[in-house]
């Protein structure tokens, strides 16, 4: 059962009943490519950009908006070459990053730097690149970017992260707002490090950022942090030092199961509301709820497995493919995808991958009416997916297809067993 049709990005064929994303049959996909697979619609991944740019564009008055897509979400090269056409600008947070975003043909004026821990060497590739700005964390950091600009002769526009002290409310590890969290400048620490920043010959304050956490599903934190932050950039202006944009983050969460999330609309209301009459560009770092719920992962049932107390459905996909149902206990559904069957009886299984550690378990009590060799699709699976893949187990990390119309193109090929030792083959010398 699909909880709420529309939200995932697949549909039941309407004679047949099997899973389709857009006009392509899962099965099929499965068959051609192989499983474990992950499937990314291209309409979801529009329709989802679109929403969002909508709401801010119906929000502002005249007011300049740029949504810098977070590509740690998703950073497949065809999902950024997308959101590069339709305007986008990028939420980086390595090198790696920057790298994919200008083989992307992302433009580099549209990126901003964040992260805490950047080298010296990502910043000169920033600055080489002449991004927009870096989100700066520290005031470590802003000695080493001065440092790194003035022996480039280049200048670095910067934001500081702020750390506004607000509870995102949401599960610890992805919850980054508070004052015990590894991220971000202090609050009420952010005025004396913006004033030591304006003493630094080479750098530029043009903003002020924050990010409280990721997957909200009420806005009410995002608010609250995003009021915080403009009252510095206030600060700020009484100082003299007017900033060019102001940006609260990224964390608008997505549907998981059948839970109501952050109206798009009400939340770039809020924004606007807030931002009132001040002359400044808004800017959104989102990833989840561009890409969340716009991929499947695709995986073939191995065995059946029943036991005394429990039975077990083993796929061939597992926590190094999908780890976020270990490491956050989170949610994704999981439907089949296969035809309907008359015969069908279903089942409450634990789905589980063949790694050898017990969390290995991608979803709890399950019902489902499947057979060896049926495939399932585990849902939500566009954001934090892949990215978060690992080779543990030796396992070969999964290929991705990407849906548009009838059509299915191989994104990223299954990898081989070369690609699995090939750096650690002896080099002949
Ligand atoms: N901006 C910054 C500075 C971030 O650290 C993040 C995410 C974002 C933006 C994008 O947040 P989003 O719009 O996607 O919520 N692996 C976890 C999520 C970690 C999020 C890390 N930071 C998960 O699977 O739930």
């Amino acid at each position: 059962m699909i909880a709420s049709p529309g939200t995932f990005s697949v549909h039941r064929d309407g004679v047949a009943g099997a899973l389709m994303m857009e006009g392509v049959l899962l099965d099929d996909i499965a068959a051609r490519f192989g499983t474990p697979c992950f499937v990314y619609s291209k309409a979801a991944l529009v329709s989802a950009y679109h929403r969002l740019d909508a709401a801010l564009r119906a929000a502002r008055n005249g007011r300049p908006h740029l949504i810098c897509y977070a590509v740690k979400a998703n950073s497949n090269l065809a999902i950024l070459r997308l959101f590069a056409a339709l305007g986008s600008g990028f939420d980086i947070v390595s090198g790696g990053e920057l790298m994919r975003v200008l083989e992307a043909g992302g433009d580099p004026r549209k990126v901003v730097f964040s992260g805490l821990g950047k080298t010296a060497a990502e910043m000169r590739l920033a600055l080489q690149a002449n991004i927009k700005c870096f989100n700066v964390e520290s005031e470590s950091e802003l000695d080493r970017l001065n440092d790194v600009a003035v022996a480039l002769g280049v200048e670095a526009r910067i934001s500081l992260r702020v750390n506004p002290d607000v509870d995102a409310k949401t599960h610890p590890y992805i919850s980054t707002g508070l004052k015990n969290n590894k991220f971000g400048i202090a609050f009420d620490r952010a005025i004396d490090v913006y004033r030591r920043a304006t003493a630094l010959s080479h750098i530029r304050i043009v903003g002020v950022d924050c990010h409280i956490g990721s997957q909200l599903t009420d806005d009410k934190p995002l608010r609250e942090a995003m009021q915080r932050i403009v009252a510095l950039a206030d600060s700020l202006a009484r100082e003299g030092v007017m900033v060019h944009h102001i940006c609260p983050g990224g964390g608008i969460g997505i549907t998981y199961k059948d839970e109501d999330t952050i109206d798009l609309k009400g939340y770039a209301d809020a924004l606007e509301a807030s931002l009132g009459a001040r002359d400044v560009e808004l800017l959104l770092e989102p990833g989840r709820v561009l890409v969340g719920n716009a991929g499947v992962l695709l995986s073939r049932v191995e065995f059946v497995k029943p036991t005394e107390n429990k039975n077990f459905l083993v796929i061939d996909a597992a926590m190094n493919d999908l780890i976020r149902p270990s490491l956050y206990q989170a949610h994704h559904e999981v439907v089949m995808t296969g035809p309907f069957r008359a015969d069908a009886s279903e089942s409450v299984y634990d789905v589980v991958g063949p790694v050898c550690e017990s969390a290995d378990v991608l979803a709890h009590a399950r019902s489902l009416a499947a057979r060896q060799g049926d495939v399932v699709a585990i849902l939500s699976a566009g954001a934090y997916a892949f990215v978060m893949s690992s080779n543990y187990n030796s396992r070969l990390r999964a290929a991705e297809v990407m849906v548009d119309g009838d059509s299915a193109t191989l994104i990223r090929k299954r990898e081989s067993f070369d690609d699995l030792v090939g750096l650690e083959r002896l080099q002949s010398s």
